[in-house]
């Protein structure tokens, strides 16, 4: 029997053809995403679906589902998904590691040098016409930081923090990280925790959200690093307590924050953060390029069909659940 399918998006690429080819597949094709009772009701009967990390995936929406046996997640990320109410149902849960490590950690080269060269201030500077023939170029205008000599310090050495790594060490930058494994990688001189965020100029993270990791950036951290630090997350919002960085900012306890990922996304139009000239935003678009999308959707149906086929997926979160 023909398999039935739910991807929970249109994807970019020619990836869900491919999938159409192979199971009866159905599209949410509304411009808002499924809300979680279009998601139950979309996959009653389905033996397969492809979610996104916008779409919560719990023990609830698992009862509504009798026939599921994959997801398939076109994420890296799985922090959306209740693995362990999986686990009871053997269900294998696929992701998109690698493919997307290059697009996110060019990312978040581009927020580094936003944050240290002010270019959203700037940018609005002349978009606003404040860029005036009364306001000419002065040489303390828009003063930013250097990146040569400056010291990178990565919360988390994965492939994203190791490509960042690679791409600071062409800047001339020093990198000194912290991974909760303790094996080291090139480019970076392994530290503790506590040293890397007391020296770090600049703080990147590249950790997974898990509950050992929700808000590791919290008051206390924010209180010892140096003043001039600046934050910058394209990992998962909840990393860093929100309210305690908008103090943080406000003190001026450390200099800014370039952040691609939010603890509620999308963020609010009238959140606090946004009022801060030193904050840098743009809308959760690490992996945003057309290659790395395009190369995403191959792989999260790959992992898809090789689970509805009961074959190994290419990337699967918890094998060793699965009989
Ligand atoms: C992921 O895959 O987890 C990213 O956050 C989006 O590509």
């Amino acid at each position: 029997m023909v398999a039935r399918v739910f991807v929970s998006r249109d994807l970019p690429g020619k990836a869900l053809q491919r999938l159409a080819a192979s199971a009866d597949t159905q599209i949410w094709d509304q411009p808002r995403p499924p809300s979680a009772d279009d998601l139950i009701a979309a996959i009653a009967d389905c033996d397969g679906l492809l979610c996104m990390l916008t779409d919560r995936i719990d023990a609830g929406l698992l009862n509504a589902a009798p026939e599921l046996r994959v997801i398939s997640s076109y994420s890296v990320g799985v922090d959306h998904v209740d693995v362990e109410a999986l686990n009871k149902r053997r269900i294998p849960l696929g992701h998109t590691p690698h493919v997307l490590t290059d697009a996110t950690a060019d990312l978040t080269m581009a927020l580094l040098l936003a944050a240290s060269r002010r270019l959203n201030e700037a940018e609005q500077f002349v978009r606003e016409g404040v860029w005036t023939p009364q306001q000419r170029w002065e040489p303390s205008m828009f003063l930013g930081r250097d990146m040569r000599g400056a010291n990178l310090g990565l919360l988390g050495l994965g492939p994203i923090g190791q490509a960042v790594a690679r791409r600071a060490a062409g800047f001339g930058m020093r990198i000194l990280g912290w991974t909760p494994s303790g094996r080291s990688v090139p480019y970076v001189d392994l530290a503790s925790f506590d040293e890397v965020i007391e020296q770090a100029d600049f703080l990147s993270l590249h950790l997974a959200l898990a509950e050992s990791t929700r808000h590791i950036i919290n008051a206390e951290v924010l209180q010892r690093m140096p003043r001039k630090a600046m934050l910058i997350n394209t990992a998962r919002g909840p990393l860093i307590d929100e309210s305690a960085l908008i103090v943080a900012l406000k003190n001026k306890d450390i200099a800014g924050a370039a952040l691609d990922v939010f603890e509620q996304e999308p963020i609010a139009g009238d959140h606090p953060l946004l009022a801060l000239p030193q904050v840098c935003v743009t809308p959760h678009i690490g992996s945003a390029t057309w290659n790395t999308r395009c190369a995403m959707a191959d792989l999260a149906v790959d992992n898809l069909l090789a689970g509805l086929r009961g074959e190994t997926m290419p990337h699967c979160v918890n094998p060793e659940f699965i009989a």
